[in-house]
């Protein structure tokens, strides 16, 4: 455990390996990026109907947002120490705005860990051929770097209490998933 980057003073983040960086890269050039944006939508809204006054009517063009970070987080991760990838400082900034447009909408801190279990399953279910389970666990690292940066706060800022709660969660869940495989 000591060997992975600290991100966050309760938090030892996982950092991604060569092999697993490729694997990410690999498997989101196969991706239907439409087909997978538009079934997680509809799924979120028919499990979670309590979301989706936050969204707009047109959802096309967010689906479109949304893979472009995906796109995005998969091509940064960059080598921090021998074959250990995590996301470019340079995208952090960046990201924690992001998260903060999405507190300002109304987005929850538990909200990501519904979208993040959601979206792998949608990613498994429509790519059943392809999704061996270290591209699965490829992806949950990604989204969990994607949603520690997002829910980041800079230093001086004081980050809420259940923003921690849910970072620490998805902690212990990270560790249960890497020791269960
Ligand atoms: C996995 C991490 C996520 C990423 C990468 C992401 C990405 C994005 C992006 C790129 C936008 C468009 C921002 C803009 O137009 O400037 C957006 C908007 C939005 N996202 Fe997310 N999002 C994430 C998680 C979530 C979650 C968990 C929710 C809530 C369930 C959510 C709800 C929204 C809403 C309500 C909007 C505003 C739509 C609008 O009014 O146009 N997002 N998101």
């Amino acid at each position: 455990m000591g060997k992975n980057g600290i991100l966050h003073p309760n938090i030892t983040m996982k950092n991604l390996t060569t092999s697993q960086v490729a694997a990410l890269k690999k498997s989101l050039k196969e991706l239907d990026t439409q087909r997978l944006a538009s079934e997680f939508y509809e799924t979120l809204f028919a499990r979670y109907p309590q979301v989706k006054p936050m969204f707009p009517t047109d959802m096309k063009e967010l689906g479109i947002k949304l893979m472009s970070v995906f796109e995005l987080v998969i091509y940064s991760f960059e080598e921090k120490s021998h074959n250990q990838f995590s996301l470019q400082d340079t995208l952090i900034k960046p990201m924690q705005e992001l998260g903060k447009q999405h507190e300002a909408k109304g987005v929850l801190p538990e909200h990501y860990s519904i979208a993040n279990d959601l979206l792998l399953e949608i990613l498994i279910k429509q790519n059943k051929d392809t999704f061996t389970s270290e591209v699965e666990m490829s992806w949950w690292l990604a989204l969990q770097h994607l949603t520690v940066a997002m829910l980041s706060r800079k230093k001086d800022g004081t980050q809420a209490p259940l923003a921690e709660r849910t970072l620490r969660d998805t902690f212990h869940s990270i560790m249960k998933k890497v020791a269960g495989k």
